[in-house]
């Protein structure tokens, strides 16, 4: 018997809604009924035609209570009435150019409620990102309740040795940590629930292999990146087919909905998180490059200024400190020549000083007994000696021990319980006008106490963890979890407009808020607190896979007690930095810092605008790799006209394996390129000259052989010697 269409009689005429992102793509298309189907997926997504009625192919975003009744909801809602299900229909399909690309706008309507939800798609063809996202508005008789509303909901065949990447550790310092798992039938959850600190449990970014292991430059892998600063989640829910080594994947991605039910009234828009996402059918490497590429051109602020080389007291001096010291660590900043000195936490508050992180948080004026001088004193220091001044802030909290607190208890984070303090601390409720208006007046005011101060930390030491705002009704407490990273944009946006030429770096308790949604309005971010070189050449690896290095911010400290050069070396493949007591420095150590230091000058145009060459990896990449970590790690970062380049090489531990050859492709082949090496013990060595298709071929020997040794390698095309007979 001829299998029947489950929704004839009908007769919505078929509208195919392709969504070309650029060498890759998607394609929907309504059933008879107006119910939409995902048509293709992938390389060819964007061209993929009708072989059946589309009602035979997947439901392109499965709602609850309609024709995929087994499959998880992408979005489930409670209607006004009490009903539990909605059923959406094709409405229309809006084009409009936008930049390079285009937004589309496929509406869709519930077969019986006044609901409309709009599927959200942004194209950026040049760089092959494409941003999802969903809108949901209705004007029924009163509020809804959204219990499940992810971004996007993929349907994908799969093989059997389908992988999945996930990015994070154990909590705090033990950021973006490799874990790469085979994806086995059921539904595996990687989601979050840090908030502000995602990376206390995994990074709002997954790698998708669906047909097993890729390489650099080989195999269909996906990309994605929840673009939201609070709690997120991905599900991938994988089901075996008879008789098929082919697997059904379901992958849906958004806002975290444990807890965050959302309750919407009428005539208002809820806006899910924008999930960026690409798929490469060649390798990891095509991967960054489009992350790369988008992040430059429609995330990041001011990509083309050249992050500065930075140094932060925190670790120097924690908050132990007064005036002298600090002009003694600007005095030492400037013998280096680094461009930013950064002042960290400490500096503020006197009936609760803020001696440690006990108290204080929440007075933003200056401590007269640790800087007599204010804060201009030590921006006028800076600026004497060359260099550009930066200040710490943490605007969004509160330690119960402080004036502000004693001022406005009811201004923080609460429910009716005691509030949990973490870090001695509480957050603020960004839902409360007042409390905007404080962040973005604290701080002008703290810039503006200082003149000339061009560099901002911007951190956040604690998540919410205690759900409630009395900025909003009790049927709608947990509206918090998605007001709240609103809220805290909303104030984030205002500060950003209003100091356009203060640098701005995210930090959150190290590497919290490491997500394409809330760098829109800084310049770069804290990559993590752990800067043991060892474990951060891992970390970087990782990281640089979505973040170009100009946003990695990496400082040479004294984590591990690893030798110098080699911490060196390592922040020097990120943005470049010293978090080290430098007065406490011997010559010979000053030495290195200056080599290194010197080096940056060098190459970091090359690190935070060229394009990443993935070498030797330092993690296991395949669910079948080893399960030790591996022992060295290589990359290079080539100049868009390719005539220079940067090779890290990096023996992070003792191993008897022979050295790896380096392929470095991507170079021009028939031009000869002059090395010269150095591990900053000492100035570059010339190493002699290689072609590109040498170098590509593997010529360029592995160098460092003792563990926590690194070798830097600068290539510069050598110019073609003038033709005698040209006139
Ligand atoms: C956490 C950050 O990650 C550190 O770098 C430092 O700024 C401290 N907070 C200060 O409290």
């Amino acid at each position: 018997m001829e299998p029947t269409n489950p929704h004839a009689p009908a007769g919505s005429a078929t509208v195919v809604i392709p969504i070309d992102a650029g060498g890759w793509g998607l394609t929907w298309a309504n059933d008879d009924t107006g119910r939409l189907h995902q048509i293709g997926a992938g390389p060819d997504g964007a061209t993929a035609g009708l072989d059946v009625d589309a009602v035979w192919y997947p439901t392109a975003h499965p709602t609850w209570g309609d024709d995929s009744p087994f499959l998880p909801a992408a979005l489930r809602i409670t209607h006004a009435d009490g009903t539990t299900t909605t059923r959406l229909l094709l409405d229309g399909v809006e084009r409009e150019p936008h930049i390079d690309g285009e937004d589309i706008t496929v509406r869709c309507r519930d077969e019986q409620f006044a609901l409309a939800v709009a599927f959200r798609f942004r194209t950026h063809p040049a760089s092959g990102v494409l941003e999802q996202w969903a809108e949901i508005e209705h004007h029924e008789d009163g509020p809804i309740t959204l219990h499940d509303h992810d971004s996007l909901a993929l349907a994908m065949l799969v093989g059997a040795e389908a992988a999945a990447t996930q990015f994070g550790g154990s909590g705090w310092a033990d950021e973006w940590a490799w874990t790469t798992e085979r994806l086995t039938p059921g539904t595996k959850v990687l989601d979050s629930l840090g908030g502000t600190q995602p990376h206390l449990q995994r990074s709002p970014m997954l790698m998708l292999e669906p047909f097993g292991p890729t390489t650099e430059h080989a195999g269909d892998v996906l990309g994605l990146s929840i673009a939201w600063g609070g709690n997120t989640r991905f599900a991938l829910d994988v089901r075996p087919r008879a008789g098929q080594q082919q697997r059904d994947l379901r992958l849906r991605a958004g806002a975290n909905p444990l807890g965050a039910d959302y309750v919407l009234d009428p005539a208002t828009r809820f806006v899910t998180p924008t999930v960026a996402w690409t798929w490469s059918a060649v390798g990891r490497h095509e991967l960054t490059r489009r992350f790369h590429a988008w992040t430059r051109a429609r995330v990041l602020r001011d990509p083309e200024r050249l992050r500065p080389v930075v140094v932060n007291n925190w670790e120097a001096t924690f908050f132990d400190f007064d005036e002298a010291r600090i002009v003694d660590l600007i005095d030492r900043a400037a013998a280096l020549a680094v461009d930013v000195f950064l002042l960290d936490d400490g500096w503020f508050a006197t009936t609760h000083a803020r001696n440690d992180d006990t108290t204080g948080l929440g007075d933003w004026h200056v401590n007269p007994e640790k800087l007599p001088g204010g804060l201009a004193a030590l921006a006028d220091a800076a600026r004497d000696r060359g260099l550009r001044f930066g200040i710490w802030l943490e605007p969004e909290m509160v330690n119960p021990a402080s004036d502000l607190y004693e001022r406005h208890p009811d201004w923080v984070v609460r429910d009716r319980r005691e509030p949990r303090q973490h870090r001695n601390q509480l957050v603020l409720d960004p839902l409360v006008a007042e409390v905007r208006d404080f962040e973005v007046d604290t701080v002008r005011q703290v810039l503006e106490s200082a003149p000339g101060t061009s560099y901002m930390k911007w951190d956040a030491n604690r998540p919410v963890t205690d759900p409630g705002s009395r900025a909003l009704p009790a049927d709608r407490q947990s509206n918090l979890w998605t007001d709240h990273v609103h809220a805290t944009w909303s104030v984030m946006a205002r500060v950003a407009e209003a100091h356009p030429d203060v640098e701005l770096m995210l930090c959150a308790s190290g590497g919290g808020r490491n997500d394409h949604g809330t760098l829109r309005w800084f310049h770069e971010f804290w990559t993590s607190d752990n800067t043991d070189p060892v474990t951060r050449v891992r970390m970087q690896w990782a990281c640089t896979h979505w973040f170009p290095a100009s946003v990695v911010a990496a400082h040479v400290t004294a984590w591990g007690e690893r030798p110098l050069p080699f911490a060196c070396a390592v922040a020097l493949s990120a943005r470049f930095g010293f978090d080290l007591d430098l007065t406490a420095l011997d010559d010979d150590a000053l030495a290195v810092c200056r080599r290194a230091v010197a080096t940056a000058r060098r190459t970091q145009d090359l690190v935070q605008f060229g394009a990443l060459q993935r070498l030797v990896s330092p993690v296991p990449e395949t669910p079948d790799g080893p399960t030790e970590p591996l022992h060295r790690a290589a990359l290079a970062f080539h100049a868009d006209d390719r005539r220079r380049s940067v090779v890290f090489q990096y023996q992070l531990e003792a191993t008897t394996a022979a050295p790896p050859t380096l392929h470095i492709a991507g170079l021009d082949a028939d031009t000869a390129y002059a090395a010269t090496g150095s591990d900053l013990t000492g100035e570059p060595e010339v190493l002699g000259s290689f072609t590109g298709a040498e170098l590509a071929a593997g010529a360029l020997p592995w160098t460092p052989a003792a563990p926590t040794t690194a070798w830097i390698v600068e290539l510069a095309a050598v110019e073609a010697a003038p033709n005698a007979d040209a006139v």
